[in-house]
């Protein structure tokens, strides 16, 4: 792994998309599991983990499924910032993603996505006939049978700004924002 003290910038931002392409294929990857934050529509913060599913550094967006009933869906719909934060132990680096939040609930990619959903375990997560967050009549009530109709939507995240950091393991921590205006190097 080359040391973070000799990443330029170029060569940072192509390892930061690297990573993250890894994560959307890499069940263990330490990326793979992001905490999206949202504004709520009460207007206090919201955040909650989620699976990255894409990754595309030429178009810099990022894909994460969900149910378009889910209540960061209405939070997103209202109000399109959003930031992902990641996470990994074996880089030793955080990413704090600061992106504007497309909401797509039908269409050829969701049909595309939902074609490679419905062949998996996590099929039963888009088919519940009850809106996630809904409460459960009863005390010992079990969720519904799955319906027929899917509710899988594709959140797609137009990247604005990467706030890395790396910390050291026997040297100083680094911190760079990455913007479309070029890489700044920032106190960690
Ligand atoms: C490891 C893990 C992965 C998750 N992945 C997703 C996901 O990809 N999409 C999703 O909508 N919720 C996912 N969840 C559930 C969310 O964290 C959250 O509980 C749910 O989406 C409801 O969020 P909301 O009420 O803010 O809309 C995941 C939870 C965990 C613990």
């Amino acid at each position: 792994m080359p040391t973070e003290a000799t990443l330029a910038g170029d060569t940072l931002i192509g390892r930061i998309w690297h990573e993250l392409e890894r994560a959307t294929r890499e069940r263990d990857h330490a990326w793979r599991t992001p905490v999206l934050a949202t504004v709520g529509s009460d207007h206090t913060p919201q955040a909650r983990t989620v699976v990255l599913r894409g990754a595309d550094q030429q178009r810099g967006e990022l894909r994460v499924f969900t149910d378009g009933r889910s209540p960061k869906v209405a939070e997103l719909r209202a109000s399109l910032q959003a930031v992902l934060v990641f996470w990994s132990a074996p880089l030793n680096w955080q990413l704090r993603v600061r992106v504007a939040m497309q909401v797509l609930d039908s269409g050829a990619e969701v049909a595309a996505a939902w074609e490679r959903i419905a062949r998996s375990a996590a099929a039963c997560d888009y088919l519940a006939p009850a809106a996630p967050g809904q409460p459960l009549p009863g005390s010992e009530a079990q969720a519904d049978a799955p319906g027929d109709a899917h509710h899988l939507t594709v959140l797609v995240a137009q990247v604005l700004a990467i706030d890395w950091l790396a910390l050291g393991r026997d040297g100083p921590h680094q911190r760079r924002r990455i913007t479309p205006g070029g890489v700044e190097h920032l106190v960690p």
